[in-house]
């Protein structure tokens, strides 16, 4: 078997590409929250203009598709990895869970992902899909030039207390899965340091805390203030 089929089929090759693909959501959710921060501006002009420039670039044309494709391996191989877990000896798990100190959040992992994964089809549902394949989104024009008022969409959908309740709870949820995620990425990686460990772990919480609460700030921010 060569090294290439070995790394997608065995165990730890799954982890791996899993590990890198949940790397690369991170820095996703970073951007994603830079670019969405800006529609709590007072002028929805470069909110609207960024969100143009990513829609409409090349290269984000293919940072998008690797983006879905992240996605799709990560929760794949996530997937088979737990099925895989829950096929090993019961027995062994249970000492395994009584020796280890694994985190509360690490326990579960595949439970926050699935209220991940309900929440990223009605989000894409909500904002992706209506404004690139519905076209249910009006236009705005800034100097002369049309654009999508996603803005408009964003605002109009988070002054629906449900809609805010709904994100706040996915959010949390998906502070949970970082909280281990991510520190758990940098480990299957092999980064297994008495000096870095400690650091990576603590970037994971604050990471796990701050962008949860970045992205909350925007329904929040929106229903009551805007
Ligand atoms: C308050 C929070 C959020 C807001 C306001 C928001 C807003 C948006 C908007 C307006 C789009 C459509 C962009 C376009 O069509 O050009 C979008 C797309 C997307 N969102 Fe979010 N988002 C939020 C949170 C999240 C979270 C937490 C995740 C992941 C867990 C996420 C994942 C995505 C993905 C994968 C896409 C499609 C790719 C893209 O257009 O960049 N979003 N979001």
């Amino acid at each position: 078997m060569s090294w290439f089929t070995s790394t997608f089929t065995s165990s730890i090759g799954k982890k791996l590409v899993m590990s890198l693909a949940g790397l690369f959501l991170i820095i996703f959710l970073l951007v994603h929250l830079g670019i969405n921060l800006m529609v709590l501006l007072e002028n929805n002009m470069y909110f609207n203009k960024t969100a143009h420039f990513m829609g409409t670039n090349i290269l984000i044309k293919i940072f998008e598709i690797v983006l879905f494709g992240g996605f799709i391996i990560h929760m794949i191989y996530a997937l088979f990895l737990q099925i895989q877990n829950w096929l090993a000896r019961p027995v062994r798990y249970k000492i395994e869970n009584l020796t280890n100190q694994t985190s509360f959040f690490s326990k579960y992992m595949i439970h926050t992902s699935v209220v991940i994964l309900v929440f990223l089809v009605i989000h894409l549902v909500d904002f992706y899909i209506k404004a690139k394949f519905i076209g249910d989104v009006s236009d705005v024009v800034y100097n002369g030039k049309e654009y999508h008022d996603l803005a408009a969409l964003v605002e109009a959908k988070f002054l629906l207390g449900g809609a805010v309740i709904f994100y706040l709870i996915a959010l949390l949820f998906l502070g949970f899965h970082l909280n281990h995620g991510f520190q758990s990425a940098f480990q299957t990686l092999g980064i297994d340091h008495k000096k870095y460990t400690p650091v990576i772990k603590f970037l994971g919480v604050i990471y796990s805390i701050l962008v949860p609460l970045g992205y909350a700030c925007i329904p929040l921010i929106i229903y009551f203030a805007k």
